[in-house]
């Protein structure tokens, strides 16, 4: 994805139309016979504990009602510098195809406590991370990216829709500001992780951001056969891609970065999420 207007316009479009075709064709019909009972998700690693607990309440939210952005342009900034320009238009591509990934992570982060702090570590323009806030009256969602153009649309966003528990952040993943350690008690981080140049140094910091009983929720692209269907599109068409990885590496990354309990599930056919325990 481009530029839908300008650039490779047909490549833009091929990706908005295989992920609303994915949608259709894979995901709706998934979802009713998971809702029958006749797809059972396929799941790897440790027996999966569902919830998220604990809750300090809102804080970050409350000091920073304006983002707050890097002084400067870091290193690496041009594997982002293509979603700053993409900001207002992502939302009507990529949406149909990260909704029902997103109703996925919910269902696995429930019974939800009202006082969670949550962290979406690459928010894009906002629409999951402001949903996640409607479910936390008490607690609150840090939105963080490291493009600025994504950040400071999804923090307009938020005031748009009058939701008061976001502060929002300019960061690298892999470099969270020291007011995050220790401090979530949850991560969502949705089809994002294959733009990471460094997977396991954004894991262990995943791992030095949460709170103790935290849990990081990380959906991504993940078995081997949708890895490799999708390998030409991603390439050709993704901004800023690097790779997917299988249910196998994800356990191994976040074994590695120090996590004592780490679960892959296959939720919807192409698309895992790793669920993380400190
Ligand atoms: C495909 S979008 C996903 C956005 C959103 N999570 C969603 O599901 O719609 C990937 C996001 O990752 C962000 N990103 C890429 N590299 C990053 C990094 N090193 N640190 C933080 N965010 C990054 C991009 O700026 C972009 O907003």
């Amino acid at each position: 994805m481009s530029d839908i207007h300008g650039g490779r316009p047909l490549l833009d479009q091929a990706m908005a139309l295989a992920l609303l075709s994915w949608r259709v064709h894979v995901f709706e019909p998934a979802r009713l016979l998971k809702r029958l009972g006749l797809y059972v998700v396929p799941t790897w690693g440790a027996a999966l504990v569902p919830g998220v607990p604990g809750g300090g309440g809102r804080h970050l939210s409350e000091r920073h009602l304006e983002p707050v952005l890097l002084p400067e342009e870091p290193t690496g900034y041009q594997e982002v510098r293509e979603f700053d320009r993409l900001a207002s238009l992502y939302e009507a591509v990529v949406r149909p195809f990260s909704e029902p990934i997103i109703d996925e992570v919910v269902e696995l982060m429930r019974p939800l406590s009202p006082r969670a702090r949550v962290l979406d570590p690459s928010v894009g323009p906002g629409g999951s991370a402001l949903r996640l806030a409607r479910l936390l009256p008490e607690g609150e969602v840090v939105a963080a990216d490291l493009s600025r153009g994504m950040v400071e649309t999804a923090w307009r966003a938020a005031r748009k829709a009058g939701i008061p528990n976001m502060a929002f952040f300019q960061a690298d993943v892999a470099q969270p500001p020291e007011a995050f350690e220790g401090y979530f008690d949850a991560i969502v981080c949705c089809l994002s992780f294959h733009h990471y140049p460094d997977g396991p140094a954004a894991a262990r910091a995943f791992r030095k951001v949460l709170a103790p009983g935290g849990k990081a929720f990380v959906a991504d692209p993940g078995p081997k056969w949708f890895v490799e269907l999708a390998r030409p599109l991603s390439v050709l068409a993704d901004p800023g891609f690097v790779r997917h990885r299988t249910g196998e590496e994800f356990l191994r990354i976040f074994t590695e970065a120090g996590f004592s309990s780490v679960s892959w599930i296959e939720v919807l056919p192409g698309i895992g999420v790793t669920v993380a325990s400190v």
